[in-house]
């Protein structure tokens, strides 16, 4: 059983959520199924939460509205990513409701919850209580103006809402009010020696020390009961009678939703969910980002424990953060590798992504991400490198055999590296050891293109054709090995290179203990090409991409439009603006937006056409003192010649104003700059 976190759906997926939980879990999943294991690979969109409601008041819609656009997004990067998850569905599925509400009930039923009542912050004029990020007010630390009643993000300090300074609601802008409400709690330091055996004694070896270390010190500073309903009105709702208005934290809800979409997967296929979550039999594993460690390592397990009915998880591979171009990743400042973009600005090069992002996975200290890199692991190790390899066998193979492996010893040292690398690559994965995992299947790459430069089959095939043909029949069996156990990690690649070596996708034990993949005799397809080069310009527009974002960030106005090209003073000294006056102004004939100007410059009059008849009429413009583009070639505007242009700046409503100067004492000709 292998879950990965469930995506909040208030936004695309980036290479964050990629390289820190999506793809390493995939990797984990595609070799278990490779050693034979019966696997279940669970993931979702958990939908409900305060980052949903929150991103559905900034864009002025509902809740269903931005998780059923985001479901829809994340779902198909993941599909296009090839994560090859068995089910991928979503906390408002009505399994998920039914699944986490009789959770809910059997804990309630057991008493295993306490019921308190506590002062929560209540929007009068809203008529709702209120999410401590719905409330904003003065960090009591930094004086921070603008800080949330969880979090201020200037100093960074956890607040609670109590402690904010002239707390206001994010709803209404009114002051709330406290009000008395009832919600339910789990106990969590009940489970402290449940927690302190099972993890710190029992998990020291295994676990990674990160997740371990977070642990130990959360349950060294001891743990508190933790509500596990909320008073929202997005979210599960609660199931009992006296709970209108209240619904379950999204913490109880989500990682249920493991639960639930299991138990969607099983009826699709026959299957019995519990077998992979109520029998001892089966192995639990949570790929997670590291913010998520205390939720499954602590508040998950206490409440399967309360219920009683649930095996606890073997391990949870946490991962830190990735980076990008040195810069935290972040949803609201867009500063992403958006993986829906990706896969459209790079079509048919996943794998690339895959690889580039698994070579420098957040494993055990944050790590970053950066476009050149990205070139240089594409074009010097899966082009250089691999591709190379390979292309070379098959190449060859076509050229002096008619695409027939030749003859050849089955018994040669070499291929006793390809037994190697599977072994090595096995053992790091049950590690969670990804960036080793995959600096084992390079070397192997690496070990095949060292052969064939050292052998030389191009230049023995003319006077030791045995040879040649010894040296191409161990670099097919070399090359075919990488196409076998590159499949977790690339499986787009491994499809191809499969489909060209004409052979079939064998079991990790296959590869790790026959001596020969390929046969002398068996007849190959026609090969393509692996990867490609990826050139500097298609490097430099992502990271122009990057820049136009921190431009972008910059901006006071959302709705300004990006500073144009640089220009030298001696480009504007060739503008000439003047100030003028409007003498006369009449519509021009079967033209709805069009105003024919007679406009005194101080140089002359002349006639202006302008665009301006839905935002003026004729009357109210005359005498009045604009600016003037002088020097602008004349130009025909229905049968009329235009003379200058006027200058105008539109207001928020769309109607157009005119730019004119501060002064009524400004003479007209007089050059503005
Ligand atoms: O941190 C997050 O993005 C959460 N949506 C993860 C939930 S994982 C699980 F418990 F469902
Ligand atoms: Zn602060």
């Amino acid at each position: 059983m292998i879950t990965a976190a469930l995506p909040y759906a208030n936004g695309p997926v980036h290479i964050g959520h990629l390289a820190g939980v999506y793809i390493p879990a995939d990797v984990y999943a595609r070799f278990q199924r490779r050693l034979g294991k019966d696997v279940a690979f669970i993931c979702g969109s958990d939908e409900h939460g305060i980052p949903i409601t929150i991103r559905a008041k900034k864009e002025g819609v509902t809740p269903q509205d931005i998780v059923d656009k985001y479901h829809g997004i994340i779902k198909k990067s993941f599909a296009d990513l090839g994560i090859s998850f068995d089910e991928y569905s979503r906390t408002t599925s009505p399994k998920h409701y039914e699944t986490s509400q009789d959770f809910f009930k059997v804990l309630y039923e057991k008493g295993k919850f306490t019921e308190e009542v506590s002062e929560q912050y209540f929007d009068e004029q809203a008529g709702e209580f209120l999410a401590d990020r719905y409330i904003v007010g003065t960090c009591p630390n930094c004086g921070n103006e603008n800080a949330y009643g969880d979090q201020c993000e200037k100093c960074g300090s956890t607040l609670s809402p109590s402690e904010l300074i002239n707390p206001k609601s994010m709803l209404s802008g009114n002051v709330p009010i406290l009000k008395d409400t009832k919600n339910w709690y789990l106990p969590l330091n009940e489970y402290e020696d449940f927690l302190n055996e099972w993890i710190i004694e029992g998990h020291k070896d295994d676990w990674k020390p990160n997740v371990y270390g977070q642990v130990k010190s959360w349950l060294n500073d001891g743990l508190k009961p933790r509500a596990m309903t909320r008073d929202l009105n997005w979210g599960v709702p609660v199931p009992l009678p006296d709970a209108e208005g209240k619904v379950l934290y999204v913490w109880f809800d989500a990682p249920i939703g493991y639960i639930s979409f299991t138990k969607e997967w099983a009826e699709k296929n026959g299957k019995d969910w519990k077998d992979y979550w109520q029998s001892e039999g089966s192995d639990l594993v949570h790929f997670i980002g590291k913010d998520n460690i205390v939720f499954h390592c602590i508040i998950f397990p206490a409440m399967m424990k309360a219920h009683g009915d649930y095996i606890m998880p073997k391990n949870v591979p946490a991962f830190e953060f990735l980076n990008l171009e040195n810069d935290k990743i972040s949803t609201s400042r867009n500063w992403a590798v958006w993986a829906h973009e990706y896969v459209e600005d790079f079509p048919g090069q996943q794998d690339v992504l895959r690889y580039a992002l698994l070579s420098s996975a957040p494993e055990t200290k944050d790590n970053n991400f950066t476009w050149k890199d990205f070139q240089t692991k594409n074009n010097s190790e899966l082009v250089g490198i691999f591709g190379n390899f390979i292309n070379r066998v098959a190449v060859l193979i076509h050229k002096y055999y008619d695409g027939v492996v030749p003859q050849g010893d089955v018994n040669s040292p070499e291929l006793k590296e390809i037994n190697k690398a599977a072994a090595e690559i096995s053992g790091f994965l049950d590690n969670y050891e990804f960036r080793n995992a995959l600096s084992a299947l390079m070397n192997l790459a690496r070990f095949g293109n060292q052969y064939l430069q050292n052998e030389e089959p191009w230049k023995t095939i003319k006077d030791n054709p045995e040879k040649a043909a010894q040296s191409l029949f161990v670099g097919a069996q070399i090359a075919v090995g990488l196409a076998q156990l590159c499949e977790p990690f690339m499986p787009f690649s491994s499809e191809k290179l499969l489909n060209m070596f004409n052979v079939e996708k064998k079991s990790w034990s296959e590869v790790e203990t026959q001596s020969v993949l390929i046969e002398t005799g068996h007849k190959i397809n026609e090969s393509s090409l692996l990867f490609s080069k990826i050139e500097d310009n298609v490097i430099e527009a992502q990271v122009q991409k990057l820049e136009d974002t921190k431009q972008n960030n910059k901006k006071t106005n959302p709705n300004a439009n990006p500073m144009k090209e640089e220009i030298t003073f001696d480009d504007f000294t060739k503008i000439d603006l003047r100030t003028a006056t409007i003498l006369e102004a009449e519509k021009v004939e079967k033209a709805d937006k069009l105003l024919k100007l007679t406009v005194d410059t101080g140089v002359d009059v002349r006639t202006v056409v302008s665009g301006i008849a839905e935002s003026f009429t004729p009357e109210e413009i005359i005498g009045k003192q604009v600016m003037i583009l002088l020097n602008l070639a004349p130009r025909k505007i229905r049968g009329i010649e235009s003379q200058g242009m006027l200058l105008l700046t539109t207001k928020p409503d769309g109607k157009l104003s005119f730019v004119t100067p501060d002064d009524s004492n400004v003479e007209n000709g007089i050059e503005i700059g």
